[in-house]
């Protein structure tokens, strides 16, 4: 996967498992670094002779910040993470993939965006608030941010800003000090409940939600939120730690999927745009889109391989793939029909397929 040099400008200790560090894009690379709102970078390192690449998303907001700004909170025996928070100083550099993702769609309509963070969740949720209330929109922004104690709180100052800028912002701590004189306990569907008429009455415009933080966290608060009259297309998660449960035999999702579910034909030409480069090749009766690219190109955008990071969305421009029903735990069902799909996921189903990498 292609990998750009970005030079590590600043880092600021966010607490003690947690660091913050700023990243200079050289004029040369500042296209390939163009980004949107709530996207993520990926940073790869060797480590034992082993390279592992693992994302990491922005916090800074195009056209507001002028550096990358990635926050990083150390899991215990994590390796890329103990290497970010531990050993890397100012002026090193760090080997960067091109950002990607699709959390944030900006609305011009008024909102209630409504950010249900936990722990590092808070990172692309903070770019999203911040966005938000710049955009000029009449958005209404409430951040609910749940941590065990005030010493694990991240990006305190741009949090802080938030309230300043007109945001609500509460914080909830399930092991706070005694001092702690705030919310006590968990972001759960008690919380949401004991919050939500407050939130709603005061505000009355229609909410889009982005969750980000531990997967049963973002679950429950889907549920709570779909009772609550919120569409499932307007709510966006994003997970850090995702595992995806076996499908087995569950029969793949038809993208698009209005054509008729004909059996799949044998595809002879899968062609991607990359980059503004177009790639060619003829995957194996049933091989995943992801595998076959990566037969002929070193640049195609993948980490997990299985659904979990976003790495390789793509949107499909021609023919019909199936997508293991695992990718709706990921993208939502407006963002299938957009024929946005997981390469890692999809498989061919008619003789020839197109998909563009540039164009998500
Ligand atoms: C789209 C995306 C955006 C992300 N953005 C951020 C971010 O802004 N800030 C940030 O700190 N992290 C973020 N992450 C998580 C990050 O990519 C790594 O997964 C994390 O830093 C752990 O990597 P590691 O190499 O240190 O741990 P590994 O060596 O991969 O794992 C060590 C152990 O920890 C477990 N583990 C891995 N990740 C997590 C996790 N997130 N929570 C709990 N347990 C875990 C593993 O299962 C394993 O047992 C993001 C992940 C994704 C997919
Ligand atoms: S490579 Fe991670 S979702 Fe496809």
């Amino acid at each position: 996967m292609a990998t750009y040099p970005l030079k590590v400008l600043r880092r600021r200790q966010e607490s003690e498992d947690a660091v913050s560090l700023w990243l200079d894009v050289p004029n040369d690379l500042r296209t390939a670094f163009t980004y949107r709102t709530g996207q993520f970078i990926a940073i790869e390192e060797e480590f034992d002779g082993e390279e592992i690449t693992r994302q990491y998303s922005l916090a800074s907001v195009p056209g507001l910040d002028e550096h990358l700004h990635i926050s990083v909170k150390r899991i215990p025996g994590g390796r890329m993470s103990t290497h970010l928070v531990d050993s890397v100083a100012d002026g090193d550099l760090l080997e960067v993939v091109t950002p990607r993702g699709r959390l944030y769609t900006p609305s011009q309509e008024p909102r209630h965006i409504l950010l249900l963070a936990a722990g590092s969740g808070i990172v692309p949720l903070l770019a999203i608030a911040r966005d938000a209330l710049h955009s000029g929109a009449g958005h209404r922004v409430t951040l609910v941010y749940g941590n065990r104690h005030t010493d694990s709180v991240m990006l305190r100052e741009e949090v802080e800003a938030l309230a300043a800028d007109g945001a609500v912002v509460e914080h909830v701590l399930s092991r706070p000090d005694p001092s702690w004189t705030g919310a006590r306990g968990r972001v759960d569907p008690a919380y949401l409940e004991s919050r939500w008429a407050q939130w709603t009455a005061e505000c009355g415009l229609p909410v889009s939600a982005y969750l980000c933080g531990p997967e049963a966290f973002m679950s429950d608060a889907e549920e709570f939120l779909t009772a609550h009259g919120v569409g499932i297309d307007d709510i966006r998660k994003e997970s850090f730690d995702l595992v995806l449960d076996d499908d087995g035999d569950e029969a793949d999702l038809l993208v698009p999927g209005d054509a008729p579910a004909a059996e799949p034909e044998p595809c002879t030409l899968l062609t991607a745009v990359l980059g503004g480069e177009n790639i060619e090749v003829t995957p194996e009766p049933g091989e995943p889109l992801l595998s076959a690219l990566l037969r002929v190109s070193d640049d195609v955008p993948f980490s997990c391989q299985e659904g979990t990071c976003s790495s390789c969305i793509v949107k499909l421009t021609e023919g019909q793939v199936g997508v293991r029903p695992g990718v709706t735990k990921t993208l939502r069902p407006a963002d299938l029909e957009e024929g946005l799909i997981l390469a890692c996921l999809s498989r061919a189903r008619t003789e020839s397929v197109h998909i563009d990498f540039d164009d998500i």
